[in-house]
């Protein structure tokens, strides 16, 4: 094995245990040391392109963003110009399928379409003109990112909505079904997708974009034909894994000349084999990917790609498989693969490659590289030419701007959550951003909140993330606001979600939100009252105009004999006081959603005797964080089976005693191993026709325990509020957040905007 090989085995080691380090943690937080940031707006040349500064936007799937024709229409051309406005030097799509005939799993009957398109119609073109001149006009660059297609890795429902099998370079499991094949596509499919490249790259152009970025990485269609782990292909031009991106590449330049700038994005390696070990030779659908790429050849496939005409890349690891590489996670480190972007950085130093223009190959860096110091300092250090954000983009377009001005304080934090974004189009929305209610609503929700016609004195009560922004909002637009708050700090929920190492993003935000309460109260706008359960009387004495009420949900505890027991917590009170642990070495904890997970991974990786602490989760469904993000899911689960902690799916908690619980679990052989990373959960309103049954064999199981902790959900607690309407504590009442419905921190933070907005 080389030594560039080696680097990906380390590199996932680190993702495990990284938090354990001061350092580590310390490149994750919105400091301003290094400002002014003097590499991160410096220009750069990419061929024919000048780019006023470093920073790339990355590109993020524009789904149901485009009208349904696939043309951008206001929503899309919004949402970018929202960004280019914020600065970032180059801004580049999501991506942009080539042909949505070859292709068959992004078609809709009817011939609708989620994705925007670029193929087929003069009728598009008009709309990417207008983004193309509406981003222009904000000084940045835009480039198109263009997709042979999704392959393996696209929806299946292909088969029953067109009668067509899902594609793929040789037959391949589907990854959402694995037990549906893809076919391989035929060397004349492959022919008229280089062609369909060509030809929408020389649309791209004259729709005034300022270059294409070929989607070669994360095993999408690309990666199946330029992956040995894929491409099994024993005959035609194809068969050779660089066949098909150097084909594009040429048709590209033949197509657009040769100052046309090609970005291209590759994963330096799948890290299949890193990741799942001996689970590459027993489990079947990963059996076949065994004879992935090395970290070697890829660079020698990106030399080829120089040659061919590429510009610049961009480069990280992994592929839907093991999602939470490609896709970071909160818990993965801040700038976690700028070690890859440096090696390929040094390998082009070493060997002098050049573009066919003579200029260096610039490598952008990516993956969350959203705090400013760390940006500059890659550049400085020579990690990378250029930092890609993506989702910092998100929850804050105006990240540069922000940065440039050294106001690095402001920047909203993005939480690495992927629930607003990424699992939203797995639920049939389109991006938006849990921290940024604006995000995808651009055309909706205009910039500048129109401040009061007439102040008016309005109370909150409670200050997580629903009455915090609520209460900023309602203050900046000039009302008088009393913000209450019953602890002595504002964050609700935030506090014990974020007091786990591997919550450093979520901590960036719970501060954030008290520095925004802070600057309101010193401009007196707000007066914040810690430390005080707001009563009806208090508010109806008070004579205020509006009252909101964001006072939380209600945890729940399951209705089981012994569970008032002394060795029995919450989750939530855990995180905020691990000494509730005590020095409990046997755990069980009652409820895998995300909470549970989290909590078990803090007790077996963080807190102090992680070491002899044996952890068990138990939940009743047979899945793990079943609604969670597949890249969490995976990352959590995957490090969880890492670390030790037993997951008992299908299991019931039956009572508690002293010393432990009595659990009834189904063990049943179709059981579904819950240690699964390689296959998504599907969604509740998929179908899988192909799923094996779960047949009932339960037993009840003590497990020894001398800790129990729930973590079984919240309830609405709609009580106060109706007390107060009873009470008509003021003319305007309202009640949001989790104390209505029990629910994420974006739809928390989109109500207290919402609300704060109408006051
Ligand atoms: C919602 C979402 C959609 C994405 N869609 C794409 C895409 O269309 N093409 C692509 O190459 N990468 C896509 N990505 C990956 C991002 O470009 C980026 O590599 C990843 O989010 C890590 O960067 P970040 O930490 O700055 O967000 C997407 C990421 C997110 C969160």
């Amino acid at each position: 094995m080389t030594e560039h090989q080696r680097l990906i085995g380390k590199l996932l080691e680190q993702y495990g245990s990284w938090f354990r380090d001061e350092e580590a943690l310390g490149a994750g937080r919105m400091t301003a040391d290094m400002h002014p940031y003097k590499r991160l707006f410096s220009p750069i040349q990419v061929n024919g392109a000048w780019i006023k500064n470093r920073i790339v936007m990355g590109p993020m799937g524009n789904i149901s963003m485009a009208d349904e024709t696939g043309r951008p229409g206001t929503k899309m051309i919004e949402y970018f110009v929202e960004r280019a406005r914020g600065g970032a030097g180059l801004i580049t799509t999501g991506v942009v399928p080539v042909s949505f005939k070859i292709d068959p799993s992004f078609l809709e009957p009817g011939g609708l379409v989620y994705l925007p398109r670029i193929d087929g119609s003069r009728s598009v073109l008009a709309g990417w003109r207008a983004l193309a001149q509406r981003i222009h006009a904000h000084g940045a660059k835009f480039f198109i990112q263009l997709s042979p297609g999704a392959g393996r890795v696209g929806s299946p429902e292909c088969v029953v909505k067109r009668y067509r099998l899902p594609v793929s370079s040789s037959w391949n499991p589907n990854f959402y079904m694995p037990a549906l094949p893809c076919r391989p596509l035929r060397e004349d499919e492959c022919r008229r997708l280089v062609r369909a490249t060509g030809q929408a790259a020389a649309d791209a152009r004259a729709c005034l974009a300022d270059g294409v970025y070929l989607h070669g990485h994360e095993g999408y269609l690309l990666e199946q034909f330029a992956n040995r782990a894929f491409n099994r292909r024993k005959w035609g031009r194809f068969r050779d894994p660089e066949a098909l991106g150097l084909a594009l590449v040429r048709e590209i330049r033949a197509r657009c000349g040769d100052r046309f700038p090609i970005m291209y994005r590759i994963d330096l390696s799948l890290a299949l084999r890193e990741t799942y070990g001996q689970r590459m030779e027993e489990v079947r659908s990963l059996r076949r990917f065994r004879d992935e790429r090395t970290v070697d050849e890829t660079l020698g496939a990106m030399r080829c790609l120089v040659e061919a005409g590429v510009d610049m890349f961009d480069v990280d690891m992994g592929c839907y498989d093991n999602w939470w590489l490609p896709h970071p996670p909160g818990p993965m480190p801040p700038g976690c693969f700028l070690a890859l972007s440096r090696l390929v950085k040094e390998h082009f130093a070493e060997l002098g490659v050049r573009s066919n223009q003579g200029l260096e190959v610039p490598v952008v860096g990516v993956g969350k590289l959203g705090y400013p110091d760390l940006a500059e300092r890659a550049l400085r250090d020579g990690a990378c030419d250029m930092i890609m954000l993506a989702r910092p983009l998100l929850a804050d377009p105006e990240w540069p701007r922000k940065a440039q001005a050294g106001r690095v304080g402001e920047i909203v934090p993005c939480i690495g959550d992927q629930e607003g974004c990424l699992n939203e189009f797995i639920h049939g929305g389109h991006l938006q951003c849990v921290v940024n209610p604006r995000t995808g609503f651009e055309e909706q929700i205009p910039r500048d909140a129109v401040p009061a016609a007439s102040p008016r004195r309005v109370a909150v009560v409670g200050a997580g993330p629903a009455g915090a922004t609520c209460a900023t909002v309602a203050a900046d637009r000039g009302h008088e606001v009393a913000l209450f708050e019953r602890r002595e700090a504002a964050g609700g929920m935030l506090i014990p979600g974020s007091a786990p190492r591997t919550k450093y993003e979520v901590a960036n935000y719970r501060d954030h939100l008290r520095a925004r309460l802070a600057r309101c109260a010193a401009e007196r706008k707000l007066e914040v009252r810690f430390g005080i359960e707001a009563t009806v009387s208090m508010l109806g004495e008070g004579g205020y105009d509006a009252v909101v009420l964001c006072t939380g949900g209600r945890l729940t505890r399951p209705p089981v004999e012994g569970i008032d027991g002394a060795h029995v917590v919450q989750a939530a009170d855990l995180l905020e006081d691990p000494s509730l642990a005590g020095g409990a070495e046997q755990v069980v904890i009652v409820g895998g959603g995300d909470v549970g997970c989290e909590v078990a991974h803090f007790l077996a990786c963080e807190l102090p005797g992680a070491e002899v602490r044996r952890v068990t989760v138990v939940e009743m469904l047979p899945h793990f964080m079943k609604d969670s993000c597949t890249a969490n899911r995976g990352y959590l689960i995957h490090h969880l089976e890492k670390a030790g902690v037993e997951l008992w799916n299908c299991t019931r908690l039956a009572r508690v005693e002293p010393g432990g619980v009595v659990v009834a679990r189904n063990v049943s052989s179709t059981v579904p191993s819950p240690y699964v990373t390689w296959a998504p959960v599907l969604p509740e309103n998929v179908k899988n026709p192909l799923a094996r049954p779960i047949r009932i064999e339960e037993r009840e199981v003590r497990l020894d325990a001398d800790l129990v902790v729930l973590a079984t959900g919240m309830l609405p607690a709609p009580e106060f509020y109706e007390v107060c309407l009873r009470e008509q504590v003021a003319p305007e009442v309202h009640l949001i957040g989790d104390a209505l419905a029990p629910a994420t921190v974006a739809e928390a933070v989109k109500a207290g905007h919402a609300i704060g907005r109408l006051l």
